[in-house]
């Protein structure tokens, strides 16, 4: 059997190389074969597409079945003096071999690496939009507004409850039982103690009673808060809506302190080109009474769709409180004499923003509360 015939799964080496290498060439290891086994297992190596795959060449290449591993073997079946040459000749391959590896590593993990980083990259340069965060109510950044205009001048911000009784909804201001105010046409009415008698209240009004009531005096308060009637929702309707009202009371408080504090805070809401003028009217709690109005935001005053042609838009009630309230509240009324306004903070807000429907408020329509 030739020599090389035992090296298993070798391909045959050509005849023409047999010889060829002589020096090392011994019996059963010719160094035709060597450097075809060292060939061989280099090229594997070097081949390999992925560490898992190089991890198998490296097996084939020296493992325990190796055809390296079998020239090993042979070594022993050696004479002595070859087997010194041939055993640094198998060192020397498995050195290359491992070299070659080690090579194929390298490259192939910095691949690998880079795959990965490329694969993990974060775009830190990609501009997201800013996220969606919700805002205060244009309703209530009026009412902030007003609380702030009327702190600036020395009022205290009160509170009341908004079911009442309607002794302080109606009776202690004064409104007779067969006030239209009074029906149920108009009043939300609480299904609790006597027919008709726990309500919504209609008004913040019912808040100068409990300030009165509690006979600290002198007052100077506003009152904002939610109030309820019974109408069919429109343009400048809602059944909810929102009031704040104005009680003073103090040692001779006038009307013209009146007429003065209202110009005061429309000039502080709406600017200074803003006028304001008091027209007579009638509220049961107050006496007399006025409906102040200002010149219209949307024609400066000339005339036009909003204001009716008249140049004005009503924007609440006022007047001196009235000698029967004080009365009912068991404030001496030739003591004291006081003011009360009262208006819609809602009905304010549009006019100064010209919004055209006070529905817009309660649609939860974002395209719409994002404006203000
Ligand atoms: N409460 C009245 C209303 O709702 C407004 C008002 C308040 C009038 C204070 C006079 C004094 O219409």
């Amino acid at each position: 059997m030739p020599p090389h015939a035992e090296l298993t799964g070798s391909p045959a080496p050509s005849d023409t190389d047999t010889e060829t290498g002589a020096t090392a060439a011994s019996r059963g290891l010719s160094e035709a074969d060597l450097a075809d086994v060292e060939r061989d297992a280099v090229e594997r190596v070097g081949s390999a597409q992925s560490l898992d795959e190089l991890e198998e060449a490296e097996r084939d290449a020296v493992g325990r079945r190796s055809r390296f591993s079998a020239c090993y073997q042979q070594l022993g079946k050696l004479d002595p003096s070859d087997r010194k040459q041939a055993g640094q000749r198998l060192h020397e391959i498995r050195k290359r071999i491992e070299e070659a590896a080690a090579a194929r590593r390298a490259t192939l993990s910095a691949a690998a690496r880079a795959e990965r980083l490329a694969a993990d990259r974060l775009d830190l340069t990609e501009v997201l939009p800013a996220p969606l965060a919700g805002h205060i109510h244009l309703v209530t950044q009026v009412r902030e507004e007003l609380e702030d205009v009327f702190v600036g001048m020395g009022y205290e911000i009160a509170e009341g409850g908004e079911v009442e009784t309607d002794w302080y909804n109606f009776q202690a201001l004064n409104i007779p039982v067969d006030h239209p105010a009074r029906s149920s046409v108009d009043t939300f009415f609480v299904d609790a103690g006597e027919p008709e008698t726990i309500l919504l209240r209609t008004h913040t009004s019912p808040v100068q009673i409990h300030l009165l009531e509690r006979g600290q005096l002198p007052i100077y308060a506003v009152v904002p808060g939610r109030v309820y009637r019974r109408d069919t929702p429109d343009a400048t309707h809602l059944p909810v809506f929102h009031q704040i009202e104005g009680l003073v009371v103090d040692h001779g408080v006038s009307f013209a302190d009146l007429a003065g504090t209202i110009d005061t805070f429309v000039h502080a809401i709406f600017g200074a080109n803003v006028r304001t003028r008091l027209r007579p009217a009638y509220f049961p709690f107050t006496e007399p009474s006025a409906e102040f109005e200002i010149s219209c935001t949307i024609c400066d005053g000339v005339g036009c769709r909003t204001c009716s042609g008249t140049g004005w838009i009503e924007l609440g009630g006022c007047g001196m409180v009235n000698p029967a309230v004080f009365e009912a509240t068991g404030v001496d009324a030739e003591e004291w004499t006081g003011f009360a306004f009262g208006f819609g903070i809602d009905r304010l807000a549009i006019m100064r923003h010209g919004i055209a429907d006070l529905r817009s408020f309660i649609e939860n329509d974002v395209r719409f509360l994002q404006q203000f």
